[in-house]
């Protein structure tokens, strides 16, 4: 099925986690057409109508493959967020190398295989945005989370890189660096915590979302603090 040139196809990764979600929902109510990424489960339709398509993001010709087929159903992504990844913590000194590619791979790579699983498309057309999703860790470093930090640094490298790179040819790459999403799993860590001062996922989705619209065509290679009061 190839859709109307005016419905806006999307794609977003973790489109099964608690930002994710988020995200396809915003998206979801411009009238787009999304494709969201799971790890796990089975194929099916999300609650915004999202389509949900199990892959796991470190496998890159499982990914090519995702990105072919996406192109033939629905032609060439007109964005793509990356919302894929996961925390851990750990001092240096008690981060084994194995720990650290595991965080490396969760973050980094899965953006960048997402990435350029689906940029050729984009650049063919001449047009598209990705927004990846770092963290201000990657700016603001804390103690007790060295592999989770360097990853996220790696994402807004990458995303600067991309920028670099597609400058000239429509293609726009933006970051946002969330500080602490208003998340359940979140809330069950810090439960004294005041939510409020959090970033509510659908406030971090709209912010998203206007970095992949027309309103933000100025803006590529950003690295965005999404802070909210935390
Ligand atoms: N939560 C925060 O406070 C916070 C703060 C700063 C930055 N961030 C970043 O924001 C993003 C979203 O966070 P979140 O709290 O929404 O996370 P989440 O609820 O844990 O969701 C993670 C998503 O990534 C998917 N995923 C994990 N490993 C994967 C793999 N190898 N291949 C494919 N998909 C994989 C999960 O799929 P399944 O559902 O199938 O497992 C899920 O959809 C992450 O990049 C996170 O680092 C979060």
């Amino acid at each position: 099925v190839v859709v109307s040139s005016e419905e806006r196809v999307v794609v977003v990764t973790g489109g099964t986690g608690a930002l994710g979600a988020a995200i396809c929902a915003a998206f979801r109510a411009e009238g787009a057409t999304v494709v969201a990424t799971s790890h796990g489960g089975e194929a099916r339709e999300g609650p915004s109508g999202e389509r949900i398509v199990p892959v796991d993001l470190r496998d890159e010709v499982a990914v090519a493959a995702l990105a072919m087929r996406v192109r033939d159903e629905h032609g060439a992504p007109d964005a793509l967020v990356c919302s894929a990844g996961g925390y851990a913590s750990g001092r240096a000194v008690e981060t084994d190398a194995q720990a650290w590619r595991a965080q490396l791979e969760l973050n980094a790579t899965t953006a960048y295989v997402a990435c350029t699983a689906f940029l050729p498309a984009m650049l063919e057309r001449g047009s598209g945005q990705i927004v990846l999703v770092g963290s201000r860790a990657a700016v603001r470093p804390f103690a007790g989370a060295v592999a989770y930090i360097a990853s996220k640094a790696a994402v807004v490298a990458l995303g600067q890189a991309l920028a670099a790179e597609t400058r000239d040819a429509g293609v726009r790459v933006n970051v946002v660096l969330p500080s602490t999403i208003d998340t359940p799993a979140n809330r069950a860590a810090s439960p004294g915590a005041d939510f409020a001062s959090w970033v509510a996922p659908a406030s971090l989705a709209e912010a998203i979302a206007w970095l992949s619209a027309p309103g933000s065509r100025d803006i590529n290679g950003a690295v965005l603090p999404v802070y909210g009061n935390a």
